[in-house]
């Protein structure tokens, strides 16, 4: 509630349509951004797993820690907490998205952050669902890597991010080179429309998602 309180008066300019609600309530939403820290992901996806039959749940955290002044990744079961989640709800479309992407940065309506987002899934409709809402944040590019196996290094590279943030003292986000914009093997089509994680009946509906998708990223589920 106070988050979003602090949202609402911060962009009071921003006709912002944002609501507070718990963990239950969240997962109300047609699309369910988890980002908690890593070790309570697939805890907080199962406590509403009723909630997340068919739907596209986006798992953006990292199984990281700190050894002294080293950031070092973590493996957890199933070699990453995105495959953890797709493992513990199977039910739902897990697509693993925006690890890289600096949530200071990301909250600066004012100042869009300029990075690519990549974006895995074994579910052709969590892949599109994801990119869309990516697509329409500005200065965002959603790339197409992969089933969710890539999940393991995309959760893993956030380690060296965060030690270069450390090294240069800034807050670095991922501009990959030689992939042309609009490229059509990105997710809606190409190599995308035809993988299928077995469950692709569950298309939820990313169009009204510009405000909600970081919304629901400030929600605890
Ligand atoms: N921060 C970034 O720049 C960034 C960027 C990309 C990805 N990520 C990933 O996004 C996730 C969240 O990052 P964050 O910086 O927002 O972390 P955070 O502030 O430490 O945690 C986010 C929220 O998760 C809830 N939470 C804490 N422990 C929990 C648990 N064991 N089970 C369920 N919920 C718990 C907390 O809510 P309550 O206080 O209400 O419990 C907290 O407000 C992390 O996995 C991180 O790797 C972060």
């Amino acid at each position: 509630m106070e988050t979003v309180d602090n949202l609402l008066e911060r962009w009071s300019g921003r006709r912002l349509t944002i609501t507070a609600a718990d963990n239950v309530g969240a997962a109300d939403a047609d699309i369910v951004v988890i980002a908690t820290p890593w070790d309570g992901a697939t805890q907080t996806a199962v406590s509403v797993e009723d909630k997340l039959q068919g739907k596209v749940v986006v798992s953006m955290a990292n199984a990281l820690t700190k050894l002294g002044k080293e950031f070092q990744p973590l493996v957890p079961p199933r070699g990453s907490v995105a495959a953890s989640v797709q493992a513990a709800v199977p039910q739902c479309l897990v697509a693993a998205a925006l690890h890289h992407v600096p949530a200071k940065e990301l909250g600066d309506l004012n100042a869009p952050i300029e990075s690519d987002v990549l974006i895995c899934s074994d579910h052709t409709s969590a892949l599109e669902a994801t990119s869309q809402i990516v697509a329409k944040i500005p200065n965002m590019r959603p790339l197409d890597a992969g089933e969710l196996a890539m999940a393991t290094p995309i959760e893993s590279f956030t380690a060296v991010l965060l030690q270069l943030n450390m090294h240069y003292k800034t807050r670095v986000a991922v501009k990959l080179t030689g992939i042309p914009d609009g490229d059509d093997s990105r997710p809606a089509g190409g190599r995308a429309a035809e993988r299928d994680g077995g469950n692709g009946s569950g298309a939820a509906d990313a169009s009204a998602a510009t405000g909600p998708a970081r919304a629901q990223a400030d929600t605890q589920t």
